[in-house]
């Protein structure tokens, strides 16, 4: 019998009804084996921002340093949020429309500005997202079937520095008009030890890392490479290869099956995963973990959240796939609460309820069974429950 705390910020847009899935699972795995998850939930993103006027408040910055872990839905307003306003659920209603994503009457408040705070002031540097579609949604997908089976691959995202934090970062004025800078550093520190993180968990997998980077343009990328060299000769064990990001964009969807991990600074990271969901089948299938190095009683202290985001356009319709929050909730008890086989029992759940035919509207197929958000959870937690 164990006790978790757990802050759970279930956000904007689709983010609260796929997190209340996560929740249902979790309370079905607390029952079935003797646990007590404390949750204790807040308000992130536009939300926070028009009831505390912040897109997270100081109260909520330390419930969140308080806790064992945080379950994380999604942040974002209107079109532009998260991945461009492109839902999670739906990715074939997608909109690629990018825009100011809130609007409101705070609107110099960000609601992204609460995922960057967690991600920096927690100093969760690693990004994990895993990639290991179902058997069963093979056809789901739009690449072939033939190509995608065998796919399991672990990206490993640098989270806290890179392009999203260099400052200066401003739209200027100058004599000939309007410019804009943005500013990509790194330092060696920083690569080497999401490097090495990735080396460690390839140890436990197939032994292979691939590190992505531009070093044919980017100085930035250039001492990426040279540090990744540098790391990967303390683990003679694991193989190493470097890869240009534009050469891995087109090789994830030509020979996906070959990779183990995937290590790569931060906007490639976030680019090269929106990518790579699709090999699941849907970005509403994939969970992730954010993990630094503070250690709690139970493991490493972390934030899960999917990685489809708020996807307004779909919010409140039953639409949603509240897979990839669902999943998400078995990387926290494996990461964070060591919890190895109620982990399992969520994700054999899952794909129990997906061999058996039922599908959200993302993953709509012939002769499938499509059910809401709401349903879709209550199925997975009969599973769960056994
Ligand atoms: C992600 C998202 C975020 C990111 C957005 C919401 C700022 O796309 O987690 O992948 O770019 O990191
Ligand atoms: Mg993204």
């Amino acid at each position: 019998m164990g006790t978790y705390a757990i802050a759970v910020l279930a956000g904007d847009g689709i983010g609260p009804e796929v997190t209340a899935q996560g929740v249902r699972v979790l309370e079905a795995v607390a029952e079935r084996f003797g646990h007590y998850f404390k949750m204790t939930e807040a308000l992130v993103g536009v939300a926070a921002i028009e009831a505390e006027g912040d897109a997270i408040s100081h109260a909520t910055m330390r419930l969140c340093q308080e806790s064992d872990a945080i379950l994380f839905g999604a942040v974002g307003g209107r079109s532009g949020g998260r991945s461009g306003g492109r839902s999670g659920g739906v990715p074939r209603m997608g909109r690629d429309k990018a825009g100011p994503s809130y609007e409101g009457p705070h609107s110099g408040v960000q609601p992204e500005r609460a995922l960057f705070r967690l991600r920096k002031e927690l100093a969760l540097y690693a990004n994990l997202r895993p990639i290991r579609p179902f058997d069963a949604l093979l056809n789901a997908s739009t690449i072939k079937a033939d190509i995608l089976r065998g796919t399991d691959l672990l990206v490993v995202r640098e989270l806290t520095g890179g392009i999203y934090y260099g400052k200066p970062s401003e739209i200027r004025e100058t004599a000939q008009g309007l410019e804009a800078i943005d500013t990509l550093v790194y330092t060696e520190a920083e690569i080497a030890r999401i490097v090495r993180t990735a080396f460690e968990l390839a140890r436990d997998r197939r032994k292979k890392v691939a590190s992505v980077d531009k070093a044919n343009v980017l100085s930035s990328s250039r001492l990426w490479r040279r540090t990744a060299d540098l790391v990967a000769a303390d683990y003679p064990d694991v193989t190493l290869e470097h890869l240009l990001v534009d050469a891995c964009a087109m090789h994830l969807i030509r020979r996906p099956a070959s990779f183990d991990v995937i290590v790569t600074e931060n906007m490639f990271g976030d680019i090269l995963t929106d990518e790579a969901s699709m090999l699941a089948g849907s970005m509403g299938m994939l969970p992730s973990a954010s993990l630094g190095t503070r250690h709690t009683a139970h493991g490493l202290f972390g934030l899960y959240e999917p990685i489809h985001g708020s996807a307004p356009d779909i919010a409140g319709q039953e639409k949603a796939n509240p897979i990839a929050a669902i999943l998400t909730v078995a990387l926290m008890l494996r990461y964070s609460f060591n919890l190895k086989e109620e982990a399992r029992a969520i994700e054999g759940a899952v794909e129990r309820i997906v061999e058996a035919g039922y599908r959200t509207e993302d993953l709509r197929e012939e002769g499938k069974k499509v059910v809401g958000t709401k349903e879709m959870g209550r199925l997975i937690v009969e599973a769960v429950r056994g």
